[in-house]
């Protein structure tokens, strides 16, 4: 790279936050929206008179959109969207990433430097007085919320339909769902399976969502059990007699030492012939660089925001735990037909 490059390219991160947040009012304004709507391009006028926005603050954002290379004019004078442009109107995983960086993470990244050289999540405090995000999750606000849940199941969801696929091909009877969350894993395989019996294992707060999400539907109602657990606390259990253990985005919420302590605690009482199945988006196994990208990103989230000391991880990561810790992984499952992730099949040793 020449030097003149490297200092635009500096000086793209020294700015940053101003393309940021340029984006942001351009997604209030619903600029991308009329940009779109078009195939010749609008006026800066034009923009202005669709948008309500003044022609002064149109034309500020449209002069950074411009050098972010996000829109461009065309010969006529008129504004369209580039091909990023296009992503950021369009692309529903940039906008759920978008909405999570914006109204979860912004605020609180600037106790980053603080959140790392203390191990605690010191940006949680913009939301309230606790020590994980996972204590305050339910009682986060609603726009929060909102940004945290559809960044959570964007992930998640769209890797149900194959995960139910590989989960029942043994023919469980009973599964523990740890880190169960609003109960969407419970729901999907009790819908699933008419027989199987899900187990919730999970904080308070979370617990009496699902419940309140389940409890509505009749069929399935009585095949789900909440259990309450801080799973860090060193005096809880995990109960024994499940077929299957499943863990989906949850083991990347942890340390690796706490990683170990949990599956040491699902040791202790676990069948001999228990399949522990791990899905996680692992770093090393993304095909596109985005997504690479976003999850070295979400790590930063977990640092500064959720916890303080856990991240997103490689599968190789988790395999020398596995092992430390008496488990062997059996098999490898790559679910990347509209999905990110890869699911561990895990016996113990
Ligand atoms: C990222 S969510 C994953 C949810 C769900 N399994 C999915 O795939 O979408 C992590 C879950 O772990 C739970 N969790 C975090 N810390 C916990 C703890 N100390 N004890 C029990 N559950 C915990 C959270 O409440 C949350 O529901």
């Amino acid at each position: 790279m020449k030097a003149i490059q490297a200092l635009y390219e500096a000086h793209k991160i020294a700015f940053s936050p101003f393309v940021f947040q340029t984006v942001n009012c351009m997604y209030a304004f619903n600029v991308f929206e009329e940009l779109f709507a078009v195939k010749n391009g609008l006026s800066l006028k034009e923009i202005s008179e669709k948008t309500a926005v003044s022609l002064y603050g149109v034309t500020v954002l449209i002069e950074m959109a411009e050098m972010a290379d996000i829109v461009k004019q065309k010969e006529t004078g008129f504004y369209t969207l580039t091909d990023i442009g296009y992503f950021l109107a369009r692309d529903e995983m940039t906008r759920v990433n978008f909405n999570f960086t914006n109204d979860v993470c912004y605020n609180g990244l600037f106790n980053l430097k603080e959140a790392i050289r203390d191990g605690k999540p010191a940006g949680l405090k913009v939301f309230g007085d606790w020590s994980t995000v996972y204590e305050g999750l339910s009682q986060l606000p609603e726009d929060v919320k909102k940004a945290w849940f559809e960044f959570d199941h964007y992930y998640s969801d769209n890797s149900f339909d194959d995960a139910l696929k590989i989960i029942f091909k043994s023919n469980p009877a009973s599964i523990f769902d740890i880190g169960g969350n609003t109960g969407k894993w419970a729901i999907a395989s009790t819908k699933y399976n008419n027989n199987v019996q899900v187990d919730m294992f999970d904080l308070p707060g979370q617990l009496a969502v699902a419940k309140k999400n389940i409890d509505s539907i009749t069929d399935i109602k009585d095949r789900v059990h909440y259990n309450e657990i801080d799973i860090l606390n060193p005096s809880t259990e995990i109960k024994g007699g499940a077929d299957v253990y499943w863990m989906s985005q949850f083991l990347d919420c942890f340390s690796e030492n706490e990683i170990e302590m949990i599956l040491l605690k699902i040791k202790k009482n676990a069948k001999k012939d228990a399949t522990i199945y791990i899905m996680e988006t692992f770093i090393d196994n993304q095909t596109f660089p985005a997504a690479a990208y976003s999850l070295v990103a979400t790590s930063l989230y977990f640092t500064a925001i959720a916890n303080g000391n856990s991240k997103m991880y490689s599968s190789s990561v988790f395999k020398y735990i596995l092992d430390k810790a008496g488990f062997e992984c059996v098999n490898e499952y790559h679910l990347h037909q509209d999905s990110f992730h890869t699911i561990l099949e895990v016996k113990l040793k």
